[in-house]
């Protein structure tokens, strides 16, 4: 089921994704988490971080695995997803680095790569609350609209709408990486809880196609409306062309 609340703005946003994801690491202290990287997580992790200096929250415990990374960009590489991480979140908390997983860009074996990291999520117990974003296409992780749902782990070609809307990163569109390793919409689905975040005007069409559409590869959030358990946090903007 989902249930989609609108926030005022993205400070409330991140509030509420924040305080989601203290209520599972107090349920349950050594949780398993889904993390997500771009702009839209970004207030809800600079809450993440506060609650740990205050005391709230302890992540000594807690497993994480990310969505997605790059392929070719190694972890030190201030795009990296990892380098993301680390400066946005894994720094300001007491998470033990070995602790946190993001797919390696630099993996000889890609196939080995993706296969290792579905086995780790499964053998951690699979994960208890993830957090995504969403493309103004539709995706969710790198799940790039297609004819069928990827389920596992996998390499993507990222499409050129992703390009255009990461490029805002780099010096050029030349610059981002063509692919990228990705959960799969599979992977995804079993997480036991879900928190997608979006904002702005942009994601206007993609939150309405996700939680109004039909659910489609078009579309891959989509998919969620068949997930249990998903809360859907937007701004105003985001929420404009939602309907019902
Ligand atoms: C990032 C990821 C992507 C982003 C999406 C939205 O790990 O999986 O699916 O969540 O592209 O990006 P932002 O938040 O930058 O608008």
């Amino acid at each position: 089921m989902m249930k989609v609340h609108i926030c005022k703005d993205t400070e409330a946003m991140g509030k509420a994704a924040a305080a989601l994801f203290i209520a599972c690491v107090e349920e349950k202290p050594n949780a398993v988490l889904g993390l997500a990287t771009g702009s839209t997580p970004i207030p809800t992790y600079s809450e993440m971080a506060k609650a740990y200096q205050t005391g709230v929250i302890d992540f000594s415990k807690v497993t994480t695995f990310n969505l997605d990374e790059y392929v070719g960009l190694a972890p030190t590489h201030e795009q990296s997803y990892r380098y993301f991480m680390e400066t946005n979140l894994f720094k300001h908390i007491n998470i033990p680095t070995e602790s946190t997983h993001v797919l390696s860009g630099l993996a000889a074996d890609p196939e080995a790569e993706c296969g290792n990291y579905e086995a780790m999520i499964d053998a951690a117990g699979g994960i208890d609350l993830q957090i995504l974003g969403l493309g103004n296409n539709g995706h969710i992780a790198f799940n790039e609209p297609a004819d069928a749902f990827a389920a596992t782990t996998h390499t993507v070609t990222l499409t050129e709408s992703t390009i255009e809307a990461n490029k805002r990163f780099f010096e050029s569109a030349d610059e981002v990486p063509r692919k990228a390793y990705t959960m799969g919409i599979g992977s995804i689905m079993k997480a036991k809880k879900i928190v997608l975040l979006a904002n702005g005007a942009a994601k206007a069409d993609a939150v309405a196609a996700m939680v109004e559409g039909p659910v489609t590869p078009q579309c891959p959030a989509s998919i969620l409306q068949f997930h249990p358990n998903v809360v859907v946090l937007v701004d105003e903007a985001a929420a404009a062309k939602l309907t019902k």
